[in-house]
């Protein structure tokens, strides 16, 4: 069960007298938790209040590609041990930071609570990043089928006109695919796909994570240091050198040679 979130309706005041408004960050069971992990990271360290939804499905693709056991009921560890967990399974630096991070912004709701606060368009939330977007999510969302609360907590987002970045993760697609995300470009949602791009200077695999993290928030609107930002000059990132990524666990070394 979820704790009453500060601000929300019928939960504790919000310090400053603002209401907590969250982003409402939807995982569902496409492969590509890494892209939710970094999409995660990069909202707690704007320092911004997160609502997470983990689908039933997403928790196979979870413990497929991390390890991790996720648990609607005792999320804190689980939560904490995937962001701070590299690719190469090794911890960040940021560890302690991540953790103090996730105890202060983030509340997470089962899939199945449909009586949940994201549930509603009377809570205030700034938008929704359903990422990875499986194929089920990107049909049930356009069709709006609300079958579990990601899928309902996205048809809020579009109902009160709020901000909806959606995230697919398929190769190839089918023509229904392909047609739901017309459908969601049409209902005013952001459809961007998982397709990282090679012009900012990636090193490794972790790289082109945050590429894509980085786009996504960009589509949210959400300020961000996630890549390396396209300056004009050809070979730039190329040859810069490696950048720090944005809670402070240092540079990434440069490649060797040979
Ligand atoms: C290991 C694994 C990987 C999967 N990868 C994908 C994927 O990349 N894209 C996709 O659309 N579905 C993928 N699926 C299938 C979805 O999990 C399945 O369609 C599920 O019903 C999605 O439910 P949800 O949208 O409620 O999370 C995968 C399933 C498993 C078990």
């Amino acid at each position: 069960m979820s704790r009453s979130a500060a601000g929300a309706p019928g939960g504790p005041p919000a310090t400053g007298g603002d209401p907590r408004r969250p982003w409402v960050v939807g995982v569902s069971g496409a492969s590509g938790t890494p892209y939710a992990a970094a999409v995660l990271r990069g909202l707690l360290a704007a320092d911004l209040p997160v609502d997470i939804v983990v689908s039933r499905a997403a928790r196979l693709t979870l413990l497929d590609e991390t390890g991790i056991g996720w648990r609607d009921g005792a999320w804190r560890d689980p939560l904490a041990s995937w962001l701070r967990t590299r690719l190469d399974g090794r911890p960040r630096a940021d560890a302690a930071e991540v953790a103090a991070r996730v105890d202060r912004l983030v509340d997470v709701h089962p899939p199945d609570d449909m009586g949940a606060r994201p549930s509603s368009g009377s809570y205030p939330t700034q938008g929704m990043i359903v990422v990875p977007a499986s194929t089920a999510s990107v049909a049930g969302i356009a069709l709006g089928l609300s079958k579990d609360l990601l899928q309902r907590a996205a048809d809020v987002t579009l109902k009160e006109g709020r901000r909806l970045v959606v995230v697919p993760r398929e190769m190839p697609y089918t023509r229904a695919t392909l047609r739901h995300m017309l459908d969601l470009d049409a209902a005013g949602a952001v459809v961007a796909a998982a397709s990282p791009g090679f012009y900012a200077g990636a090193r490794a695999a972790e790289d082109l994570v945050d590429f894509v993290a980085g786009r996504v928030l960009d589509a949210a609107g959400v300020p961000n240091t996630l890549f390396r930002r396209w300056t004009g000059e050809l070979g730039a990132a190329r040859t810069a050198p490696a950048r720090t990524t944005d809670l402070g666990d240092g540079p990434r070394r440069a490649p060797t040679s040979g």
